[in-house]
């Protein structure tokens, strides 16, 4: 007989390795290797390799399958899936505990059934009475949606197969399922992966669009089901700070749809409300007249979006100075701190950088350079923005604020809120014009800084908002500042 060779299996990246280790090889994390079943079916000189199945080879050009879509009728949530749900297609929602994946996917499914098709919505953690009361308490007692607690993947595939396939199968959550035909306990990765791989067989044959829901580790990996991310057709994230309402559905990944559209929620009493003008609800608790703060004019995805950035520069009582970002690229604060350093005499060097984008927003445009250094200069100068412009534009390392697309729909959006001064990338000038707003195109980062640090920059109603003092300003900016200024 043969010998039992363990196998331990990373639960962060699902690397086998044959003997225990403190660090997997693979993908370098710690303590991640656990021992489990074999995963693959022994094969040895008693068991003769099965012979392969014929199947039909079909052309490329053949009929179109095309994908039809089932809304939701959640806006916000096909926004994010490309505009519904795909017959057969399995996807993932990611997202911390207590984010409110249940409860967003309650809603789902029961605006569905309102809408007379069959869900179910399976629950590995909470009992049918529990999931009972929520939805009655987010007024969706009504709804025909079918519940039950279960986790025996192979149970639930075959309760499934009878009668009218579900349009929409809820598994909440992934890491509580378990399969038969894999020896390890929930949760480990190999049960993981068996599981959603029959749970996703399932949604292929049956044509039923399965949701898998999946927990994400305190470093934002999708724990264990990292496996699970190249199965699916799409992998949802649902994002949030903690001491936020608001919610940001994301899609990671889309075989069906676009990956950079934001779906916005907010967690009320009553469930997730549907945000459908995120820019009123990110500007909603706007501390005007303070330093340090610049509304940035971004785009995620279609949609433009205006979110404020906070930052708060102060003098640093430690050797290195500290630079901490919330909801942009620590990379990218970096590089606007050089570029400032180098080519706009502004001295960050002696000061601590922390820079926030408010709302619990997370920023990836690298339009959003400008109004970050608008916030940063404002800050160290003491110097509040006017607070009825918007800024963006990308700034490049020699110091260029560079065009970016998109810019007559960042100024619609600026316009529809009220705001009536932009300062955007020269380049831009030409390109658009919108009523009610007035450009100030900047070229290089270094005339902002001194149009900042000169009172420069007025609101439209003529106020000067930018109190001038030299003798605060001279030990903050440097000389070249001085002489761009004389
Ligand atoms: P839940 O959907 O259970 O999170 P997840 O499934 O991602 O773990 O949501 C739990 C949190 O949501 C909980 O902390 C309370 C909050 N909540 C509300 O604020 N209002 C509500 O109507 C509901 C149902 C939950
Ligand atoms: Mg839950």
């Amino acid at each position: 007989m043969a010998r039992h060779n363990p196998t331990f299996i990373c639960q962060s990246c699902g690397a086998a390795q044959s003997r225990w280790q403190g660090k997997c090889e693979a993908c370098g994390a710690w303590n991640t290797l656990v021992e489990e079943g074999e995963t693959a079916r022994p094969t040895g000189p008693g068991r003769p390799p099965r012979k392969g199945r014929l199947f039909a080879l079909e052309p490329l050009t053949g009929e179109t399958h095309e994908a039809p879509r089932l809304a939701s009728g959640l806006p916000e949530f096909d926004r994010v899936t490309g505009g519904g749900f795909v017959r057969g297609s399995a996807l993932l929602m990611a997202g911390d505990p207590g984010i409110g994946k249940s409860t967003l996917l309650i809603q789902v499914a029961a605006a569905l059934a309102r809408a007379g098709q069959r869900a179910v919505y399976i629950s590995g953690e909470e009992a049918v009475a529990q999931v009972r009361l929520r939805a009655e308490r987010l007024g969706l007692g009504d709804a025909a949606v079918e519940l039950a607690a279960e986790t025996s993947v192979e149970d639930i595939v075959a309760t499934l197969s009878e009668g009218k396939t579900p349009r929409l199968v809820v598994v909440d959550s992934i890491q509580t399922m378990w399969t038969d035909t894999v020896e390890a306990a929930p949760g480990t990765v190999t049960q993981v992966r068996g599981s959603a791989q029959t749970l996703i067989r399932f949604a292929k044959r049956s044509g039923a669009a399965v949701i898998l829901v999946g927990h994400v580790t305190k470093d934002g990996q999708i724990a264990g089901p990292r496996v699970v991310e190249h199965m699916v057709d799409a992998v949802l994230s649902f994002e949030g700070e903690g001491s936020h309402q608001f919610r940001i559905l994301r899609a990671v990944k889309n075989r069906f749809g676009p990956t950079d559209e934001i779906g916005v929620f907010e967690m009320t009493g009553l469930g997730l409300r549907e945000v459908a003008n995120p820019s009123e609800l990110f500007l909603s608790e706007r501390d005007l007249g303070s330093p340090g703060t610049a509304v940035f004019a971004g785009i995620e995805g279609t949609r433009p979006l205006l979110v404020e950035m906070q930052a708060l520069v102060a003098p640093t009582s430690l050797g290195t100075p500290r630079r901490a970002v919330v909801g942009w690229d620590q990379n990218r604060l970096a590089m606007v701190i050089a570029v400032l350093e180098a080519h706009c005499g502004v001295r960050l060097s002696g000061h601590d950088v922390y820079l926030n984008v408010a709302g619990g927003l997370r920023i990836m445009e690298p339009a959003a350079d400008l109004a970050a250094a608008a916030a940063l200069v404002s800050s160290l100068a003491h110097a509040p923005l006017p607070s009825d412009a918007v800024y963006f534009g990308e700034v490049s390392l020699s110091g260029a604020v560079r065009p970016v697309a998109q810019t007559a729909a960042r100024l619609k959006e600026a316009k529809k809120l009220g705001f009536t001064r932009a300062i955007l990338p020269e380049a831009a000038r030409g390109e658009t014009s919108e009523p009610g707003i007035a450009l100030s195109p900047v070229g290089a980062l270094a005339n902002l800084v001194s149009e900042i640090a000169a009172g420069g920059v007025t609101s439209r109603r003529g106020e000067r908002r930018l109190e001038h003092d030299p003798e605060k300003w001279e030990p903050v900016f440097g000389k070249d500042h001085a002489q761009t200024k004389g």
